[in-house]
């Protein structure tokens, strides 16, 4: 079986093309870089490029797999959560191939498809703690079987990859902030900052007051200053990030007892907060599992991944309508 997958929530325009649930035949991203002059992604600009490349992502796709419209066998749209304008463009056009070559269309749930993105390469035992980081999400989830999420906890402001993003707003780096602090945190002292674990009792999490703080540091420093401790602040952040959110993940764990841990989302392809996670679970004596780092930020395999796991299972949801705070539901 042959599946299709399109992505456009955000400022990625992609397809993927995937046989049966583990055959990545091709995955073809285009990020938006015109969004990093503006230093975050402005979505009227967004809506407008993925209309301009979406054909020409599709051609490629499908001539890297070597298949044609006519052997795909199933369409997977994300439907939602995203931006309102980008979503209606990869969900017209993939209405639009259809119909056309009349093939299925199904809706996906782009938080599904970023967890199922671990689960082409790897037979992941459950139940699993997924911890669900990018720029718009971060959701503790307990996953008991495909399809049956249960979130744990969630923030109650900033994504963990939007606080990336604003400090290295702050220090003067390109959107998106992740790689850019990741690169400079390799020079920099993690213990510079101190940096406190917000909302401590509760198994949600808060990041807005880690980033505020890292303002306000910042500030007062002297451009000499400023230049000399810029990769210490960038660690500082990263590690701070890293222990606020394995704080929940322990008790999530601990009270949980899952089989496996999984990182998944744009944040997941931070290879100091991979590490930090891989050393926490063989600590705990469970598996720790990744998505290859093309596949942590946003991608239509995944979003095809989604779409086959649904179809074969028989949950798929053909309502195609964009919905831009669309929630994992919960069992
Ligand atoms: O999953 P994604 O592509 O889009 C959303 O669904 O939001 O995630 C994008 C986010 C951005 O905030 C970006 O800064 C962050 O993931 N990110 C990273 C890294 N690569 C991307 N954060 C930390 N380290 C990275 N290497
Ligand atoms: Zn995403």
């Amino acid at each position: 079986m042959i599946t299709l997958g399109i992505e456009s929530s955000c400022d990625e325009t992609s397809c993927g093309i995937l046989k049966d649930g583990d055959n990545v035949l091709s995955n073809i991203i285009l990020t938006q870089e015109i969004h990093s002059e503006f230093g975050g992604v402005v979505p009227e600009i967004a809506s407008r490029e993925h209309n301009k490349f979406i054909y020409e992502i599709l051609e490629k796709a499908l001539n890297k797999a070597k298949v044609e419209m006519d052997d795909i066998d199933l369409i997977g749209v994300t439907n939602g959560p995203g931006l309102m304008g980008a979503l209606m463009v990869g969900i017209a056009f993939a209405k639009g191939l259809g119909f056309s070559y009349k093939k299925p269309v199904i809706a996906v749930n782009h938080i599904e498809g970023h967890i199922l993105a671990n689960f082409i390469e790897f037979d992941i035992k459950l139940p699993a703690i997924v911890m669900m980081v990018s720029g718009g999400h971060t959701e503790l989830i307990l996953m008991k079987d495909f399809g049956k999420y249960h979130v744990l906890g969630r923030t109650i402001d900033d994504a963990a990859g939007e606080a990336f993003d604003k400090v290295a707003r702050i220090l003067g780096l390109r959107y998106p902030g992740g790689p850019e602090i990741e690169k400079l945190a390799k020079k920099g002292d993690e213990n510079y900052l101190k940096l406190p674990i917000a909302v401590k009792k509760e198994l949600n999490f808060s990041f807005s007051g880690i980033k505020t703080a890292v303002m306000y540091y910042y500030r007062e420093l002297s451009e000499a200053d400023k230049g000399l401790h810029r990769a210490d602040i960038a660690a500082s952040i990263e590690k701070a990030i890293a222990d606020n959110l394995l704080y929940k993940v322990e008790k999530a764990v601990d009270m949980n007892k899952p089989e496996s841990l999984i990182i998944s989302g744009g944040v997941a392809a931070n290879n100091y907060i991979r590490k930090k996670f891989e050393e926490f679970s063989s600590e705990k004596g469970i598996k720790f599992y990744a998505p290859p780092l093309k596949l942590c930020t946003d991608n239509g395999i995944m979003v095809a991944k989604a779409a086959y796991e649904n179809h074969i299972r028989g949950t798929a949801t053909h309502n195609l309508n964009p919905v831009p705070n669309l929630k994992l539901i919960e069992v």
